[in-house]
């Protein structure tokens, strides 16, 4: 949710922070704008839309600054117009801000600025800072203190103090030309070293073209970056000592690489994230013949396991729909009682918690402001609580290096790899595989499931990679002659009975956030109970039918939907008898387990997304009014 770039050193600025921008786009796209300074005087340019518009702007501005910073924002306060754009100055417009998060008390203080004869030029809750900054400097004591390296970096410590929210920043002035300075309070933000060049980021894909040595700063901290280094404090003044550590990350990893948008590029890379998976979760040599110890190996002390009687997870969006999916297997595997809640409902009304009850939150970018508030109101209320309660707390990432990794010392790292599309793919599933490393492993401390069983399981996932190669070769032509016929369709319906309930309701996400159609997710036994109503021929029904528990009745709510006329889709490795007679459209997958069938049930379903996406002429990777990270609340 908004990112942030900004660069000192001795190359030109612009490109720098225009390449870092693109790369942080995924963040929010309704205005972008970069501030550098040359010949004393800050220039800022600030354009609404996308980061091309900016782009056009800067071809007629010709600037070789070495310092600059920049924003490409999804606006919270204030319309997407230029002029709530970051950066925002102040009145002087020596002083250029930039700003990813919420200032909760912007209120108060644009008051208190505004009655000492501020005037202010946006509606944001941002621009309150440059005009503090300006009046901490006005009212600096001179000398400043011994401890502090410079007066702007006082005055912008002084402002910090004021600020009440969370938040990362970056500023400078035309006054100290020398000078960045970055701040991080439960935003994300990153320091990166290179040869006499320094960055900070809201995320490592734009600087990882110029330098891998990174520092990701700790809430309460802010930096100074000059042509000569990088300074770290804490925001009482106190120098801390850190050292930047390698980035296993590199430029091509952000890069389509031949694809047309990100989103088509992480699906196809989905074979190797269950690849990376099986091999870092599950033991290589374990069998059930020499089932000693766990056939998983998750690196988390068995301690928050012991006695477990309940599980609750938090999370939103398709990280959500990965916790239904993973509810379905803790119980049915593991026989424990799992709640999935709502991140956003959860922090407001929580479930009663026991000494006994496992709290997890899943967050593929581990930034979401409601699943961090969701875990820290639930940290906060098991302590004090005897140590059973307080280690019960895990949380599922794909960046490690997160708030989230930050906040809960208890981490299982999903291994997708960066995720620039905002649609979720491959992320989901590699959520999903974390899921059934953690119900295999306690169905295995458990004992509710033979090691025989367990065996099977981890055999069938083994071949899942090569079925997910197989479905993505037959499906990519049908899904685009498909695509073909819904890129008018107003409404979809999507089915799924079971464990493949979660990926109906994930289906019709991805197709409303990429393509603006309407679609819902179903329970197929539900679509009697209301949904039905909706029915005609104008409306198609994607069935998600696998042999197992459910398919026989998955198979009846389809033909209770062919009776009302609604085109009907099966997504099914069953191709012949019913199924061919009711299905008008087939999009078959392998016939595996019905256990192991999201993983491989969601890939048709997020291809046929893509393509009536990319077919409606839409851009797939940046849907309007989304972004990847959700920062506020
Ligand atoms: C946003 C994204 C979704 C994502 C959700 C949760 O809404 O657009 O794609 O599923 O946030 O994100 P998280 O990083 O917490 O998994």
């Amino acid at each position: 949710m908004c990112g942030i770039v900004g660069y000192i050193g001795t190359q030109a600025a612009t490109e720098i922070l225009l390449a870092g921008l693109e790369k942080l786009e995924y963040r929010g796209y309704d205005s972008a704008g970069i501030a550098t300074i040359w010949e004393g005087e800050v220039n800022c340019i600030r354009a609404k839309g996308k980061l091309h518009n900016l782009r056009s702007k800067l071809e007629l501005v010709e600037s070789p600054s070495q310092i600059g910073i920049g924003h490409t924002r999804w606006a919270t306060h204030g319309k997407p117009e230029e002029r709530n754009a970051h950066p925002h100055m102040d009145a002087t417009l020596r002083i250029a801000v930039v700003q990813n998060g919420i200032i909760e008390n912007y209120r108060e203080l644009r008051e208190e600025l505004k009655a000492k004869g501020y005037v202010f030029r946006s509606d944001t809750d941002t621009e309150v800072i440059p005009h503090l900054i300006a009046e901490s400097l006005k009212n600096l004591p001179s000398p400043t203190l011994a401890t502090s390296p410079s007066p702007f970096f006082e005055a912008v410590r002084q402002v910090v103090g004021k600020l009440q929210g969370a938040f990362a920043i970056a500023v400078l002035s035309a006054d100290f030309p020398d000078e960045l300075i970055a701040i991080r309070q439960q935003a994300p933000l990153v320091i990166g070293f290179g040869q006499g060049e320094f960055f900070c980021a809201s995320d490592t894909p734009a600087i990882v073209s110029y330098t891998r040595a990174v520092l990701p700063l700790d809430n309460g901290e802010m930096a100074r970056l000059t042509p000569l280094g990088v300074e770290v404090y804490d925001f009482a003044g106190i120098r801390l000592k850190k050292q930047p550590r390698l980035l296993n990350l590199s430029p091509t990893m952000v890069e389509k690489q031949g694809f047309k948008h990100f989103m088509l590029k992480e699906i196809y890379e989905q074979p190797g994230v269950v690849r990376a998976s099986l091999d870092a979760y599950f033991k290589a040599d374990w069998t059930a013949a020499n089932a000693e110890g766990s056939p998983v190996n998750l690196n988390i002390d068995g301690e928050i396991f012991s006695d477990l009687e309940q599980i609750q997870i938090v999370a939103c969006g398709t990280s959500w729909h990965a916790a239904l999916v993973g509810k379905y297997l803790l119980e049915q595997l593991a026989g424990i009682p799992t709640q999935v809640q709502y991140a956003s409902e959860f922090r407001y009304a929580p479930s009663p918690i026991t000494a006994n009850t496992l709290t997890i939150g899943v967050t593929q970018s581990g930034e979401t402001a409601d699943t961090l508030a969701a875990l820290a109101m639930e940290k906060e209320r098991r302590q004090g609580k005897e140590a059973k309660y307080q280690v019960r707390l895990l949380g599922i990432t794909n960046r490690p290096e997160s708030s989230l990794g930050h906040m809960v010392p208890r981490i299982i790292n999903t291994l997708a790899g960066i995720e620039i599309g905002v649609a979720a793919t491959k992320t989901f599933i590699a959520q999903l595989m974390a899921f059934y490393a953690l119900a295999v492993d306690l169905a295995y401390r458990q004992k509710t499931v033979t090691p025989e069983k367990l065996e099977y399981i981890i055999n069938g996932l083994r071949q899942i990679p090569k079925e997910i190669e197989a479905t993505l070769e037959s499906q990519e032509k049908l899904t685009e002659l498909l695509a073909h016929d819904f890129a008018e369709t107003t409404d979809f319906i999507f089915l799924g009975r079971g464990i493949n309930f979660p990926i109906a309701l994930e289906g019709a996400l991805k197709l409303k956030e990429i393509s603006y159609i309407h679609a819902e997710g179903y329970p197929a036994g539900e679509m009697k109970h209301g949904p039905i109503a909706l029915l005609d021929a104008k409306v198609p029904v994607v069935a998600i039918a696998v042999p197992g528990s459910v398919y026989e009745k998955v198979i009846s709510n389809s033909q209770e939907a062919k009776a009302r006329d609604s085109r009907l889709i099966g997504v099914t490795p069953i191709e012949d008898g019913e199924a061919a007679e009711i299905f008008n459209d087939l999009l078959p997958i392998a016939n595996v387990d019905e256990l192991l069938s999201p993983i491989l049930t969601v890939i048709p379903l997020q291809l046929l997304a893509y393509h009536i996406a990319a077919r409606r002429g839409l851009d797939v990777d940046q849907p309007r009014n989304l972004a990847k990270s959700v920062t506020v609340e």
